[in-house]
């Protein structure tokens, strides 16, 4: 069995640094990375920078800046919030590097030469907001004058007073009329069918595969790949007075990473990627015109995609200039960032569009981490403190406490396989429950009183360090800074040492003793409302 694991998160584009939306599908992937590291993989998680992009020429202009030292400017304040929130990438990719350009270059240069490019002219609407060409039923009409704004499918009168506009940047998409290269992406259909079916779960989640599905099946327009008036970028091998327009430029970054020819990190074995992280908006690039670019330039196709849904601020687009773009980093350094996982992680189902709240994000670390962990944690602690510690090393699980433990652990890895964090979560925390449960109900502390009832306390003390000591291997993916701590409260110091030697399996295997000598201080403070 092919013993790495290649994740990716989407590149970012660099007219901004990084909010919210975007540390999403970062800790998705850095939660994932981090699960396949310490089960054996050998783990490449690459991410950082889409810079061939119209909007960051832009932006250096509005800035009065050429463009290299924006982008360099750029590409480290992405860094830097990637870093500060301690995201454990393996591979930064920006696509202004010489590899990547070489790379395209070869890769246009083949399906050239195999006829799946080829010269044409049209003439479209295209979005510089989204960077995409646009048709009719992607805009909206509004009325120059009331700024109202109708359906395309309405049957409002069509006047001088109506002009059709993009719906989520409100602007009047250009019009094109140049020589452009094309792909021959109809000629594809047929593999892209047969892969889809020999491969059910390649989009996740289903829905959004069928979506997929629904839209290969209505029609597979060849699509523009090149750009006459761009001037920054890379240029085609075949014309030079061309570059590569967003696609081929940004999605073959993720095969640039594998290419590094550096003989000693064996780069070339994690193609295909195991899995690309993505939002639903470049579904369609990554499920339908990647598989089939890939397929051209005779590479292997990647394993799966992860969707991700859209995601608000107060029911609002997330936008620097509405000010609800907020900032992963600051929001960590005033919470924490296990305030920030926890809540974006196990609130929402991956591919559901939502709203981010910070109110309901305190309450759900204060409910999950704050109260159910570490009043656990903490009674597990002060009890044991009053224990003669040598008398209950050999005590056993209590058996109602085991058999969850079981539906726990397959609940959990059932839901890691399929990418879905938020069971892996809802599993993690209702076994947390049963545990509080099975303390409130079986009363350690009166039963120490009992001189009778010995035996009986330290198996219940026993379930609950074991108990705890599970969940946090299981939550360490999530939450390694914290989790190494609460290692350190149970007196296990070396468990983080372990893990990333990929001793997971063999960890909870084992039949650890726990010898707990102090009281460890708060690890998860409660936050008051604002
Ligand atoms: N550069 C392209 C991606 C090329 S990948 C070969 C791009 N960049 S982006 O900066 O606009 O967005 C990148 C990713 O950030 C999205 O794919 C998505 O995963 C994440 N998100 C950015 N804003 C987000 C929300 N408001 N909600 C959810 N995800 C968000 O597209």
């Amino acid at each position: 069995m092919k013993n790495t694991f290649f994740v990716t998160t989407p590149i970012y584009y660099t007219n901004g640094i990084p909010h919210i939306g975007h540390a999403y599908s970062s800790l998705i992937a850095d939660s994932i990375a981090r699960y396949q590291k310490i089960n054996w993989k050998q783990v490449k998680f690459s991410t950082w920078v889409d810079e061939n992009s119209q909007k960051a020429l832009d932006k250096a202009e509005e800035l009065g800046m050429e463009i290299m030292p924006y982008l360099d400017m750029m590409a480290k304040e992405h860094k830097q919030v990637w870093d500060g929130l301690n995201i454990k990438y393996t591979d930064f990719i920006r696509t202004t590097e010489a590899r990547h350009h070489k790379l395209v270059r070869e890769v246009l240069q083949k399906s050239f030469d195999n006829g799946d490019i080829y010269e044409g002219e049209y003439e479209w609407m295209y979005c510089v907001g989204c960077e995409s060409f646009k048709k009719d039923e992607d805009l909206v009409f509004r009325n120059k004058t009331t700024g109202e704004t109708f359906p395309i499918s309405s049957s409002v009168k069509i006047s001088e007073n109506i002009e059709k506009i993009c719906p989520d940047h409100l602007k009047v998409p250009q019009t094109l009329k140049e020589k452009n290269y094309f792909f021959r992406l109809s000629k594809y259909e047929q593999k892209l069918k047969d892969f889809y079916k020999k491969n059910p779960s390649f989009v996740m989640p289903q829905d959004r595969f069928n979506e997929v599905i629904a839209f290969t099946d209505r029609w597979l327009e060849d699509f523009s790949i090149s750009r006459e008036t761009n001037k920054f970028g890379i240029k085609l091998p075949f014309d030079e007075t061309q570059v590569t327009y967003v696609w081929y430029d940004a999605l073959f970054n993720y095969v640039t990473v594998c290419d590094t020819n550096d003989f000693w990190k064996n780069d070339s074995n994690f193609w295909p990627a195991d899995l690309h992280v993505v939002w639903k908006d470049i579904i369609r690039f990554h499920a339908i015109y990647w598989p089939a670019m890939l397929l051209s330039a005779g590479y292997e196709l990647p394993k799966n995609i992860l969707t991700t849904g859209y995601f608000t601020v107060d029911w609002q687009k997330i936008s620097k200039s509405l000010w609800n773009a907020i900032d992963p980093v600051e929001f960590s350094a005033k919470y924490s960032k296990d305030l920030l996982t926890l809540y974006i992680l196990s609130s929402f189902n991956i591919g559901q569009d939502w709203d981010f709240d910070q109110k309901q994000a305190i309450l759900t670390y204060n409910a999950k981490l704050a109260n159910n962990f570490w009043n656990l944690l903490n009674r597990a602690v002060v009890l044991t403190l009053k224990m003669d510690l040598e008398s209950w090393l050999s005590s056993k699980v209590d058996k109602y406490i085991w058999d969850n433990t079981k539906k726990y652990f397959k609940d959990y890895d059932e839901a890691f396989a399929r990418y879905d964090l938020k069971k892996t979560l809802d599993s993690t925390f209702r076994f947390l429950d049963s545990v509080n449960n099975y303390v409130t109900t079986k009363e350690p502390w009166t039963l120490m009183k009992d001189e009778a009832k010995q035996e009986e306390v330290k198996t219940i003390m026993y379930t609950i360090c074991e108990s705890i000591r599970q969940v946090s291997l299981n939550l360490y993916p999530f939450f390694p800074e914290k989790m190494s701590e609460v290692f350190e409260a149970l007196n296990l110091k070396w468990y983080k040492e372990e893990l990333e030697l990929w001793k997971y399996n063999e960890l909870r295997n084992k039949k650890e003793t726990f010898y707990i000598k102090e009281k460890s201080p708060i690890l998860f403070e409660k936050f008051e409302l604002e």
